[in-house]
């Protein structure tokens, strides 16, 4: 899903030629560049390496200073005869003539070569190998256009020149060293399809990884554009930023490809975010126009992959790269305990490490990238077997956990797809997104946040869009004037999250965000006719609420319409609204005949994939039961003492009862010890005294404000006379001291109607108390 209103509408101002790298100097132009570039480079160190020694030094030479007597100051021996410029290795004359005099100096070949007469082959060939890079760059120099670039060339230029005469290994000298950010983009992607497609079986998690491993090996090999051509494309952003990372980018990664003598490093590894997002956009379009036009030339077993599944990969990933909170840049991001740690690299080199090996990638187009993915291993899984990581270790155990090698073991077997029973579409027991969500991962539907904007030109798509949602809402929900619909559509301060199926609306979710209010109104929310009960409302509201998570909004009001309320609940609207009044009166708007509903998000919770894990979960569940069953080996009798007129028996007097595991509930820890008792209850007092919904119950009813009160209820209690008995050391049990503070929750739910605000605390205030005891241990969790 993609934030559409903010969609760069800018042309991309690199051209195809991006998706291939271009040798430099090759202006981005021709794609080839790269192969050619440094294919070219290496037949001609292969030739020179294997010609004769003389011939080595003759070459060396010019690119030594002369040693003679008397200080001579030549930086390098010039043949009487030059060859052309910049020299070519091709053009040699057999004979080297050591005393040949330099042209400069007059002193001779010999005097400039003095320091190599005892030097190995290997150093010698090494520094033949800068020699060639140094006649590489310098027609580079020449060629290239862009200044920005031609002063990279240069400086990399003199250093190379310099780390020959010193006979010393090029070094960049840079304020910083790679890594630039961290994460990595490369460990950002696989923080993704963490975070994305854990739960996934594994031969679709593979299919992912593919994708993932694709993406990265396009950025390995992408062509940035220079940072004037992004001054134009992008004016008001972060031009010197950008220029910092475009020559990071040419010094470590992109003229490395070609001069091996400088240390190469992936461009996944040593950039983050930044670069990530400076790019991505162009990148994507640029990837899918090429997956369009390459689509006959594809292997047809990676069609599905590249035109279906790529796209949607594409999108969910733009959102986590130009989101503002997205987990998948944390430094600390952690897997989900299903997924395990599934490294993708793009290469075989570690992170961070440069690689020195001369670059024969041939281009990649998107066709053979696709094979490259078919035949190059992706991460491995980790083995149920293998130690679970630190990380899992410090995860807190709760007392009666199932041990986790006995859960791996399990998902083992779930991991395979085909271990799971197929629900039927049409299935009672498929979920009720199972559908749309299927509809989703195959392209058939997509979803978008659109709005209009004041600030940016209008975009047609997005326009059209827009009129598709009037038009759904104006159908799907007659009472209200069309004009108003219109309106709010397209009031710049509302978005609607809209459904896309064959380039149509088919329908949305109109909201208005209140950030500083912490909610976010839903306003209209309708599918079109023949196109509902099919799941889309339910994956539409699932994305909406996967939207606020991101922008940490985590409540959202309606107003809904009498008969939509039986939709709003499956979503998990209730009647009982979490926000405080003050927060949303005069905020939201005031519908008449509807019912004001609201949602509490939880933020750890997937919401698009949360019926999947639940699934996922029973099967877990269910096996588990299976095992524990199997190890039931004993049959006991059929209980008899029914038919003997006993009517009620314990549980746990049930013959094998325990030995499945069951243990009675409730049951907790009764402290001995009347001291820890009383602090424990007064420590869980405080907490609940000191709760924001604890005010109505602080002291007595006063029968002036209650008017018949004292004749409903029968038995009252506040928190005021409990800690009156607390401190008088009445409650010996933990079970006196629940047992009051019970009576003041269902005193309250008895007396008042469930929409008050006093029913709503007594609620609350009970949740808040049962969590507290459970953290005491006083019941059971
Ligand atoms: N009343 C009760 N239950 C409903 C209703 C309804 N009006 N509509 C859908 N449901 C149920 C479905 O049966 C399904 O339950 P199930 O899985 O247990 O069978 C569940 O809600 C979700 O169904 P989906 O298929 O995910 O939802 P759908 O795609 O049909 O979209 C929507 C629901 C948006 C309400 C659609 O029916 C619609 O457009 N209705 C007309 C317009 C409308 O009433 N909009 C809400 C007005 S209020 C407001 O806009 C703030």
């Amino acid at each position: 899903m993609a934030d559409s209103a903010g969609i760069q509408q800018g042309s991309p101002a690199i051209g195809a030629a991006g998706l291939v790298p271009a040798a430099p100097g090759a202006g981005g132009t021709e794609g080839s560049g790269a192969a050619r570039g440094s294919a070219r480079i290496a037949v001609k160190k292969a030739q020179l390496r294997s010609s004769p020694r003389p011939k080595k030094l003759e070459k060396l030479g010019v690119y030594s200073s002369c040693k003679a007597e008397g200080a001579c100051k030549c930086n390098g021996w010039k043949s009487q005869n030059p060859p052309p410029t910049p020299p070519q290795t091709e053009q040699q004359s057999n004979a080297v003539n050591l005393q040949e005099p330099c042209r400069s100096c007059s002193h001779t070949l010999g005097d400039h070569v003095t320091h190599l007469e005892n030097v190995s082959e290997e150093e010698m060939n090494r520094l033949l190998g800068i020699v060639l890079d140094v006649e590489y760059l310098y027609t580079c120099i020449h060629k290239e256009e862009d200044a920005d670039t031609k002063q990279v060339y240069f400086s990399l230029f003199k250093l190379l020149r310099k780390s020959i005469l010193q006979m010393g290994k090029p070094m960049l000298e840079a304020q910083e060293s790679p890594p630039f950010e961290k994460p990595s983009i490369e460990q950002g992607v696989n923080n993704f399809v963490q975070y994305k497609f854990s739960h996934l079986p594994s031969k679709e998690r593979q299919t992912i990884m593919e994708l993932a491993k694709m993406f990265l090996n396009q950025i390995n090999y992408w062509q940035l554009e220079t940072p004037s051509q992004r001054r134009q494309r992008v004016p008001n952003d972060d031009a010197a930023g950008y220029k910092v990372n475009y020559t990071r980018w040419l010094c470590y990664c992109n003229v490395p490809q070609f001069c091996d003598s400088l240390p190469r490093y992936e461009t996944t590894q040593i950039f983050g975010r930044t670069l990530l997002r400076s790019v991505f956009t162009v990148m994507r379009k640029q990837l899918l126009e090429q997956a369009r036009q390459e689509k006959d030339k594809l292997p047809p077993e990676k069609r599905t992959l590249i035109l279906t599944h790529f796209p949607k990969f594409l999108s969910m990933l733009e959102e986590e790269v130009y989101s503002h909170n997205s987990p998948i840049w944390s430094q600390d991001f952690l897997a989900g305990a299903a997924g395990g740690q599934i490294p993708i690299h793009t290469g075989d080199m570690p992170s961070h490490t440069p690689s020195h090996t001369p670059s024969h990638t041939p281009s990649h187009t998107l066709a053979e990238t696709a094979f490259l993915c078919v035949h190059s291993p992706a991460g491995e899984k980790r083995k149920p077997s293998e130690p679970l990581s630190h990380e899992e270790n410090k995860r807190p155990r709760v007392v009666g956990d199932i041990p986790m090698d006995l859960i791996n073991e399990v998902m083992a077997t779930i991991a395979d797809p085909a271990a799971i029973p197929e629900t039927s579409l049409l299935s009672a027991h498929s979920a009720r997104d199972e559908a749309a969500r299927l509809e989703e991962r195959r392209g058939v539907i997509e979803f978008h946040v659109i709005g209009n904007s004041l600030n940016q030109k209008p975009n047609k798509r997005i326009l059209m869009w827009l009129v598709g949602l009037q038009n759904v809402f104006s159908h799907q929900l007659p009472r209200m004037p069309k004009e108003y619909i219109t309106r709010l559509v397209f009031d710049p301060k509302h978005k609607t999250l809209s459904l896309i199926k064959d380039g149509r609306v088919i329908g949305g979710i109109c909201f208005r965000m209140f950030p500083s209010q912490g909610f976010t109104e839903i306003v209209f929310c309708a599918v079109t006719s023949n196109e509902q009960v099919k799941g889309y409302g339910t994956h539409l509201m699932n994305h909406l609420k996967e939207y606020h998570i991101k922008h940490e909004i985590l409540n959202f009001l309606t107003y809904a319409d009498e008969y939509a309320i039986g939709y709003f609940k499956k979503q998990g609207f209730s009647k009982d609204i979490k926000v405080p009044k003050s927060k949303y009166v005069g905020y939201i708007k005031d519908y008449e005949g509807a019912t004001l509903m609201g949602c509490e998000l939880n933020p750890s919770i997937p919401y698009t994939e949360f019926s999947v894990i639940i699934k996922k979960q029973k099967e877990i569940i269910k096996k588990l039961i299976e095992r524990k069953q199997a190890q039931i080996r004993k049959v006991y009798p059929g209980l008899s003492c029914f038919k003997d007129g006993v009517r009620q028996i314990p549980i746990e007097s049930i013959p094998g009862i325990r030995e499945t595991g069951w243990k009675p509930v409730g049951k907790g820890k009764e402290l001995k010890d009347p001291d820890q008792l009383y602090s424990t209850l007064k420590t869980i007092l405080q907490h609940v005294k000191s709760h924001q919904n604890a005010w109505p119950f602080m002291e007595p009813v006063k029968k002036t404000e209650a008017p018949g009160y004292y004749q409903v209820i029968r038995f009252p209690m506040d928190l005021k006379t409990m800690s009156e008995r607390l401190k008088s050391r009445y409650y010996t049990t933990r079970k006196l001291f629940m047992a009051d503070m019970q009576r003041i929750f269902t005193n309250c739910r008895e007396y008042n109607p469930p929409e008050s605000e006093y029913y709503k605390c007594a609620n609350l205030l009970e949740k808040f108390f049962y969590t507290k005891i459970k953290e005491a241990g006083l019941i059971e969790k």
